[in-house]
């Protein structure tokens, strides 16, 4: 280690972003710290995001097929389905515990020193954590992200919540309004619809999830709705009064009109996420940000003060787990003296509702405005495999260049579709036409002959339909 400094690497967080930095840090020999102030590590991606969220959806699926008949129809039945809300909550708080001591395990394993506390710069080179002052030649920024207030609605984590209040509610709400129609509202929509509650969703836009494939987006839309969700579209949400346990959602189209009141015990507020940078002391050590107040960076995550780095939600791109993680990776190796490297445009989005939506890559809109394309789609239902499971519920769509036929992006609504995309990632990364998918053998029968079958359709040529 550079003996003017405490650390080689110290990381601020040790979310997905900062405590894989940390660990490739320590793997590449650097002497490495972590600084984080919560009790337990893997940010809020292992403690009040990705893993909890999931852990829910796989519960309330169970639920769901075991009370509302979905299994009967393969012969199991059931005479008397119950819940056990505490113990759902007990099982995902068992999985977010292992994970997270995990992580423990990981530090301890690789070297990585985990001051706890939050840290603030004092300079450049060092950080006040918890009252003590640290110093290292390379600080990394991985602080992540918060929820977005909406001005004028205050979360009090009863009846108005956040996604971490929505991942702990004790009981199952009688009529839920969620507003956003983004991955949280749909994903935590959808677990308590599940588990029994009428679910509203609010959406300014007039469709859901901004920033995926159009088609996608309508028949995500047209999915939840046969579930029994209730998606409002291009409605606003103007006020939430709270009284006696109960709140009043006042609405109004977004373009202006006449308004409405929901009445509803509980209120989900998710309307995006914001950087975590308040009480950093970013000023002090020079650190500028970005328009949107993002931690700017250049492509090797390097912000404008020599010496500190960010990556992660604090970061501009995608709020996601895998980019931080992969963002983690590269600017260890760029502070090793290597070449980290993520490539921003094979990025695959999942939002892990039933069916799963996913995408990566172009959507058919961003693609037409770069040139010619060719499209080729394949639907759920006539896959064998889907058919077979009756989950027939989707479509995979490969959009590809006109001329070269590279795959410029890929879509799926599947029940599968999360871990299908992963093909696409890869061959997207290699840089596939869709020709290279349609003549790679997939197994029978799979899912994932969805994905070849669309790869086939680019040309016209599907055999299944
Ligand atoms: P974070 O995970 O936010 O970690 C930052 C850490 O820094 C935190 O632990 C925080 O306590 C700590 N910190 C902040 N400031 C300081 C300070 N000054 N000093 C010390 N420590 C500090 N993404 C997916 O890819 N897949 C999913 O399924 C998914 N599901 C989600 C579900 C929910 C409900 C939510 C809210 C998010 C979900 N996400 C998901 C997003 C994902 O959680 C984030 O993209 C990811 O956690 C970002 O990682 P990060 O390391 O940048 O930051
Ligand atoms: P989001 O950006 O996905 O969706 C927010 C939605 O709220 C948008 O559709 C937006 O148009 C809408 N909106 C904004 N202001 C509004 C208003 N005033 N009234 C009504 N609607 C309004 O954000 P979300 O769902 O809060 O999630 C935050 C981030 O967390 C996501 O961007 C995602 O990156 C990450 N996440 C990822 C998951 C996954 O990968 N499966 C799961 C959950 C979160």
């Amino acid at each position: 280690a550079d003996q003017t400094y405490d650390y080689d690497v110290l990381v601020i967080g040790a979310g997905p972003g900062g405590y894989v930095a940390a660990i490739r840090a320590a793997q590449l020999g650097l002497k490495t710290a972590c600084a984080e102030s919560r009790e337990t590590l893997g940010g809020t991606c292992l403690n009040v995001g990705c893993i909890p969220s999931k852990a829910l959806l796989h519960a309330s699926e169970i639920y769901e097929e075991a009370s509302h008949g979905a299994l009967a129809k393969f012969g199991i039945k059931f005479d008397n389905v119950a819940l056990d809300l505490d113990q759902m909550h007990a099982e995902k708080a068992k999985a977010v515990k292992e994970l997270t001591g995990g992580i423990e395990f990981l530090f301890k394993k690789n070297k990585v020193t985990w001051l706890k506390g939050r840290a603030a710069f004092k300079d450049a080179h060092s950080v006040d954590v918890g009252g003590e002052t640290v110093t290292a030649k390379n600080i990394v920024i991985a602080t992540g992200s918060s929820v977005t207030p909406l001005p004028g609605v205050e979360i009090d984590q009863q009846v108005v919540i956040d996604s971490t209040g929505a991942l702990a509610l004790p009981k199952v709400p009688e009529h839920l309004v969620v507003i956003g129609g983004g991955v949280i509202g749909l994903e935590l929509g959808s677990v308590w619809r599940r588990l029994g509650a009428k679910v509203t969703v609010v959406e300014y836009l007039d469709q859901i999830l901004p920033g995926f494939d159009g088609e996608v987006r309508k028949e995500s839309a047209k999915l939840f709705k046969k579930q029994g969700m209730e998606i409002k579209t291009s409605t606003k949400v103007t006020g939430v009064t709270v009284e006696g346990g109960r709140a009043t959602v006042s609405v109004e189209p977004s373009a202006g009109g006449a308004a409405e009141t929901l009445d509803a015990d509980a209120v989900l507020v998710a309307i995006g996420r914001k950087p975590n940078i308040d009480g950093l002391n970013l000023e002090v050590a020079g650190v500028k940000l970005t328009e949107r107040g993002q931690v700017g960076i250049d492509h090797d995550f390097r912000t404008n003060v020599d010496g500190i780095w960010a990556i992660g939600d604090v970061a501009p791109g995608l709020m996601l787990a895998h980019k931080a993680e992969d963002e983690g990776v590269a600017v260890a190796e760029n502070i090793a003296g290597q070449t980290g490297i993520v490539n921003h445009d094979v990025i695959p989005s999942v939002v892990y509702t039933m069916p799963e939506i996913a995408g990566v890559g172009l959507s058919e809109e961003a693609a037409k405005e770069r040139g010619a394309i060719k499209v080729g789609k394949f639907p759920m239902m006539a896959n064998s495999r889907a058919k077979t499971n009756r989950d027939t519920d989707g479509f995979v769509k490969v959009i590809a260049d006109a001329e070269t036929d590279r795959v410029l992006g890929v879509w799926i609504v599947a029940s599968l579709a999360g871990t299908m995309i992963a093909e696409a990632a890869v061959a997207m990364e290699f840089g596939a036409t869709s020709e290279d998918i349609a003549y790679t053998c997939h197994a029978h029968p799979t899912h994932a002959e969805a994905m070849k079958e669309a790869a086939m359709a680019v040309t016209g040529k599907p055999i299944h339909i």
